[in-house]
């Protein structure tokens, strides 16, 4: 079982997936978890590149190769060889960021970013996405006052282009409802993640 996790910067992808990657190994559930941009040594120092601040002149197609760079290695890394033995895969963003930052955010063709997806990630598609919703303006409140969170260069773009995040992710989930579910991450973490821990154990046993 492959599952992702999206949502807008500060929604809590990180605190729920971490509780809930401890929970399914509790479960006896072999886990694999990991994120985006990331997860390998190449795909982090590929993150360090796209999100330092230094880094303002960065074109949207320079941004949308990295990203897709640290997503092939994942895939070819990590993600293929854990679902090949049997493990469940939970990762902390995946090409749905791409389809909603860079298309629906930076506005940039979509029928080009579905293109070079699908040869980044080889055709994997998750079998489930967690969607966690927050309004924008409230995550990046979040964002900006969470000492442990890291402060990255899409972060600091404006309000504008969060809330086109915002918007893209509800177009991406009419466009695949079976794949995702929407969770309400405006609620208290203990709450959110009983929620995603029966969602993901229907899944698992279905
Ligand atoms: P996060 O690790 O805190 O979620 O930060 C990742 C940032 O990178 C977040 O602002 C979303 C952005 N991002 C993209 O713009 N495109 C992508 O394809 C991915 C994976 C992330």
């Amino acid at each position: 079982m492959f599952i992702t996790f999206e949502g807008p910067d500060g929604c809590g992808k990180t605190t729920q997936i971490t509780l809930l990657a401890r929970y399914l190994s509790g479960q006896g559930i072999a886990v694999c978890h990991t994120r985006e941009p990331g997860g390998t040594s190449i795909g982090e120092q590929v993150r360090s590149i796209l999100h330092s601040q230094d880094n303002q002149e960065m074109v949207s197609q320079a941004e949308i190769l990295l990203y897709s760079a640290s997503r092939a290695q994942l895939v070819a890394e990590k993600i293929i060889p854990a679902l090949t033995e049997g493990t469940t895969v939970l990762c902390d963003r995946y090409y749905d960021s791409t389809l909603a930052y860079q298309g629906y955010g930076r506005q940039l063709d979509l029928e080009t970013l579905h293109l070079i997806t699908e040869f980044a990630t080889q055709g994997l598609k998750p079998d489930l996405t967690l969607y966690l919703d927050i309004d924008p303006e409230a995550g990046l409140r979040r964002r900006q006052i969470d000492q442990a969170a890291e402060w990255n260069r899409l972060d600091a773009l404006a309000l504008d282009f969060h809330r086109r995040v915002h918007e893209g992710y509800h177009r991406l989930m009419e466009a695949e409802p079976d794949r995702w579910v929407k969770v309400d991450a405006a609620r208290p973490v203990e709450v959110i993640q009983t929620e995603i821990q029966q969602i993901v154990i229907e899944k698992l046993n279905r």
